[in-house]
């Protein structure tokens, strides 16, 4: 069955290009991304994680560890490996996972027989530090993702974890946040000192409140 949020994250032992992992252990307290492509040697696949490997400072300052799936080969994965540092201009900084038994595909649910019954889709999972999902995306092979999107959404889910706010559409770190509805106006006014301006009775804004 697919997994859903809120799901505790399957825990997996693999070979990475970064030698083997137990998923959990590996994790430690981070934040998880953990993402699947269709194929080594591809070219949006190397677009993909040459743009991860170049915000690498950015999963760091959020406290979030990010690694890749896909069902070649650990041999291909390395030799793959100067091709993405060759031809996007960075170096590898995060593993590879090799599954080639479709192990990790297989818990994740990362192969869509419909789209394609060998390959894996492009999957995302975050995973928080407790180890459960905490947002799910699917792409198909031919689109690659935006990783900017998936810094952004972690940013909201870090917030969102620890205040009482919820994000807007197209929200992005510094903007003003909204009250999660369950907050009554007079706790609203006590949570948050910045202030809280009240658009309808389910519509209010306040500055985000971690800054
Ligand atoms: C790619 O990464 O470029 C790709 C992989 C599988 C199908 C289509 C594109």
């Amino acid at each position: 069955m697919a997994l859903r949020l809120g799901d505790l994250a399957p825990n997996f032992t693999a070979q990475t290009t970064e030698g083997p992992i137990d998923f959990h252990q590996w994790l430690g307290n981070s934040w998880g991304v953990l993402f699947s492509h269709p194929a080594d040697y591809t070219p949006v696949c190397t677009t993909e994680l040459g743009a991860v490997a170049k915000i690498r400072a950015e999963f760091d300052k959020r406290n979030v560890k990010a690694i890749a799936v896909s069902v070649d080969p650990l041999d291909s994965h390395h030799g793959w490996i100067k091709d993405i540092n060759e031809t996007q201009a960075t170096n590898m900084n995060f593993p590879i996972i090799a599954d080639e038994k479709r192990e990790v595909a297989t818990a994740y649910d990362m192969i869509h027989p419909n789209a394609d019954d060998k390959a894996t889709v492009r999957s995302v999972f975050v995973i928080g530090p407790d180890k459960k999902i905490k947002l799910t995306l699917t792409y198909p092979a031919s689109t690659g993702r935006n990783f900017m999107e998936i810094l952004r959404v972690i940013d909201s889910l870090q917030l969102t974890a620890n205040h009482k706010v919820a994000t807007p559409a197209n929200w992005r770190h510094g903007e003003d946040c909204i009250v999660t509805p369950a907050v009554s106006d007079a706790d609203a006014q006590k949570l948050f000192p910045k202030g809280v301006r009240k658009i309808k009775p389910y519509l209010r804004y306040t500055p985000q409140p971690n800054l």
